[in-house]
């Protein structure tokens, strides 16, 4: 894929005081993929053999994901997410951590993770800063998680998430992408959770990203159907959810439940007019759209000791009003464990 490049950066004026885009947004929010590479290969994000991983070479080191944060927190950065790939595969990720909540400017600091190895490391990752996390759970079943994921690491979803809520590292987001056929019969399974944790369990219809040849449109579930199905339960009410800022999920709950749930809706609704996000890909490649081929690379005048402010403003300079995902066909994006979720 070719990346955007700008020889000439800076046709938006150095002085320009806030973080903005053309379109009004404000960025406060980046999202830090530190690996490609996986312990799971999910149907709806990687081939199950083949993939081809950045040699390291290629990927920031802890010390220039950090340095990239602190050059661009003075202008108006605050919230993180470390993001993969898988990011708790990679060694020492608790560093990196350490490093970022070092930066004054940042005030939230969150992981998405498939929770594989929250149980061991969640108590560490919170004593070096880490705020909160988000876990993927497809499936509660031991045999359709290793169905989906294409790897059995005999793990427990709900004690993984118990295990970070209890290390202090809540309020716990749980994702499930919904696929007909697939796993859609857990939605209420997974729904349910919420009547005894107080989780924010999050349905997220299925996107044509990566390599998908396993899936179709077909095995796309819309939000509104999943509502539906939780309706017939019981009556849902709409409620506050725990974004800070603005979060793509809309959120409800059942009456009595200690938790919410949401849904994150891609492919039904488009919220970029509210989107305010970037993603630094583990190639040190600043995205400002999770869709198309905006990017800037960040990792060469890094490693050459130049300052990255004019880039970043070109970058925001630069995102798209909105993705044209709905138009385009699966299998022709860059899948989300490259670009950082
Ligand atoms: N469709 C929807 N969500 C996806 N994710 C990754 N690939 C897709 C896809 N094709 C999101 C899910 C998953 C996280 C790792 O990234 O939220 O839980
Ligand atoms: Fe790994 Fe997440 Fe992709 Fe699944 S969705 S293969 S857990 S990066």
């Amino acid at each position: 894929m070719s990346a955007t490049r700008h020889d000439s950066p800076g046709t938006v004026p150095a002085s320009q005081p806030a973080l903005r885009d053309q379109f009004g947004r404000s960025i406060e929010y980046l999202r830090i993929s530190v690996t490609d590479r996986c312990n799971f290969r999910c149907l709806y994000c990687m081939p199950e053999t083949g993939m081809q991983w950045l040699p390291k070479s290629e990927i920031l080191s802890y010390e220039e994901i950090a340095e990239v944060v602190r050059q661009l927190a003075p202008l108006g950065l605050r919230r993180l997410r470390i993001t993969g790939g898988e990011p708790t595969i990679r060694p020492q990720l608790h560093e990196l951590i350490r490093m970022l909540h070092a930066v004054p400017e940042i005030t939230d600091i969150a992981l998405s993770t498939n929770g594989v190895r929250l149980p061991e490391l969640a108590p560490l990752l919170r004593e070096v800063g880490l705020d909160r996390i988000n876990m993927s759970v497809d499936s509660l079943r031991a045999e359709r998680i290793s169905h989906i994921a294409r790897r059995t690491l005999g793990f427990d979803p709900v004690r993984a998430a118990q295990a970070a809520e209890d290390a202090g590292l809540g309020p716990i987001k749980i994702n499930m992408v919904v696929m007909r056929g697939i796993n859609d019969d857990e939605i209420e399974d997974i729904a349910r959770l919420t009547l005894t944790h107080p989780w924010h369990v999050r349905f997220i219809e299925l996107m044509p990203v990566g390599d998908m040849r396993a899936l179709t449109w077909e095995h796309v579930v819309p939000s509104d159907e999943i509502l539906s199905r939780l309706r017939a339960i019981a009556p849902l009410t709409p409620s506050a959810g725990p974004e800070r800022g603005n979060g793509p999920a809309a959120y409800y709950q059942w009456a009595g439940a200690v938790g919410n749930i949401g849904v994150i809706t891609p492919m039904t609704h488009t919220y970029c007019a509210s989107c305010n996000r970037v993603r630094l890909t583990a190639d040190g490649r600043l995205r400002t759209c999770l869709f198309g081929d905006h990017e800037v690379d960040l990792r060469t005048p890094l490693r050459a000791g130049e300052q990255l402010e004019p880039l970043f403003r070109q970058a925001l300079a630069d995102k798209p009003k909105e993705h044209q995902l709905l138009q385009m066909q699966i299998g022709g994006l860059r899948a989300l464990s490259q670009v950082g979720g």
